[in-house]
């Protein structure tokens, strides 16, 4: 049984580095079984929902060369099968943008549907609604999703509520339709825009990724490309907002600042300094008195939703009544009544947290419910007096890279262990 163990109560100084963001991957990963032509893709986190998703695109046949930690090259030439198991789907629900690329390319596939989620309802309609009107027949039915179409068609798709995933299923298989697509009120996520950017550079037209409208105009085939995915603004996020609680100073290397303006501007109605370079931010905390501040999730350039349990545990501990509305996800406070277990005070009313701050974190054992509520969990394990045991890290390890590495470097007393034995020297090394 594999748990994390912080003794807290450092402030973390230092640099870290962020890794390529697991999002923005995923989609290019599915994308690049599209061409015949070998595509390389670098700057992938090694983390489980990559490698889960890896070995996806090995069973349908693709070949796949890892060649290294982060690159791995992939040649959609040997694709036998259009069919992906519910045992992938069930890890991780990204792997349906295979639909969008198998149909693109293939004109079929087949992808076990994903079922219900920690954080909320995630239904697939939109996703459905796109590829229809691009010519596809599609049956859900019997815990499956299946698309078929003699040709693709270019369409105008209005998307009834901004979908990050419905987007870049959409462009997916929009990109090898007969003529243009139109994705109206388009999800504006910076993965979006790598989804479209590496498209582009296997030789798909599109525009406009970024905006709310993305015009697509279908090319007959896709090459090869080299790719580098960009940097991992939740993560990047994640360790911004550890050094908030932590009261630290710590430099946040390889990120795209434009990325981390939400986050940025909640830290600093929080109290914090944040000094942005070319392609790094300093998160300066220490000495410094947090205070409450107001925080509603919305589509990008919004505060994102899976930062939402980070700002949390920082807002927990900081002077004065916070608010935190989550507008994306119904089922996204679950982690409260851990930290609550941590000594946090938030109160849950529908869709709005209310978080009186109060003075620290106290360390207790708690249990991960899901990726970004797991990081909360890590932040007030850092920020807390004694020692935080996480349960449950299999979720987190899903978007960390060597998360515990990352932050002993910061200065954090922090292990991962796997059994009572290893928990009890770390407690008596630590005492
Ligand atoms: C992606 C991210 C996830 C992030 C989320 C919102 C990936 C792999 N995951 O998830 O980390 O939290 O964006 O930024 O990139 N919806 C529908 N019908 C649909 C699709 C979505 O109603 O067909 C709703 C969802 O229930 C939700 C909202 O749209 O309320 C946004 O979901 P969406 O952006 O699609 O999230 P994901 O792509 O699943």
């Amino acid at each position: 049984m594999e748990q994390y163990v912080i003794k807290g109560g450092t402030a973390l100084s230092g640099e870290v580095e962020i890794s390529g963001a697991k999002n923005a991957a995923l989609g290019i990963l599915a994308g690049a079984i599209m061409t015949d032509e070998t595509v390389t893709i670098e700057n992938l986190p090694n983390v489980k929902d990559i490698n889960v998703l890896i070995g996806a695109i090995e069973d349908i046949g693709a070949s796949v060369d890892r060649v290294d930690e982060h690159t791995v090259k992939i040649t959609g030439s040997s694709i036998t099968r259009l069919s992906v198991d519910y045992e992938y789907i069930k890890k991780i629900r990204a792997s349906y943008y295979l639909m969008g690329a198998l149909l693109g390319k293939y004109k079929s596939a087949e992808v076990a549907l994903p079922g219900g989620c920690l954080i909320g309802s995630r239904p697939i309609d939109l996703h459905v609604k796109g590829l229809k009107a691009l010519g596809a027949n599609v049956d859900v039915s019997y815990g499956l999703w299946s698309a078929r179409a003699d040709r693709l068609a270019g369409n105008h798709i209005y998307l009834d509520k901004v979908s990050v995933g419905a987007t870049i299923n959409i462009m997916l298989a929009a990109v090898l339709a007969e003529g243009k697509t139109t994705i109206e009120n388009a999800a504006k996520e910076p993965h979006v825009v790598d989804v479209a950017s590496f498209l582009n550079s296997m030789g798909a037209n599109i525009r406009g990724a970024g905006t709310d409208v993305i015009r697509i105009v279908g090319v007959s085939k896709l090459h090869g490309t080299t790719y580098a995915v960009i940097p991992d603004q939740i993560e990047a996020g994640t360790y911004m907002c550890a050094a908030a609680a932590t009261h630290g100073d710590v430099l946040v290397k390889n990120v795209i600042p434009k990325h981390l303006e939400a986050t940025s501007a909640k830290l600093i109605e929080a109290g914090c300094v944040i000094e942005e370079y070319d392609d790094a931010v300093r998160v300066i905390a220490k000495g410094r008195k947090l205070s409450s501040t107001h925080v509603t999730t919305l589509p990008y350039p919004g505060f994102p939703t899976d930062m939402q349990p980070e700002i949390t545990a920082v807002l927990a501990i900081a002077e004065g009544t916070s608010t935190v509305s989550e507008s994306i996800f119904e089922n996204r406070f679950k982690y409260v009544d851990e930290l609550a277990r941590m000594g946090a005070t938030i109160k849950v009313e529908g869709t709005v947290a209310i978080v009186t701050g109060v003075e620290r974190y106290t360390g207790a054992q708690v249990t991960a419910p899901d990726l970004r509520a797991g990081a909360a969990l890590i932040i007030a394990g850092l920020a807390a007096d004694g020692i935080t045991v996480i349960d449950d890290i299999k979720f987190i390890q899903r978007g960390y890279e060597d998360i515990v590495g990352k932050f002993t470097k910061l200065g954090a007393t922090f292990a991962e262990v796997d059994s009572e034995h290893e928990l009890q020297k770390f407690k008596l090394k630590v005492s």
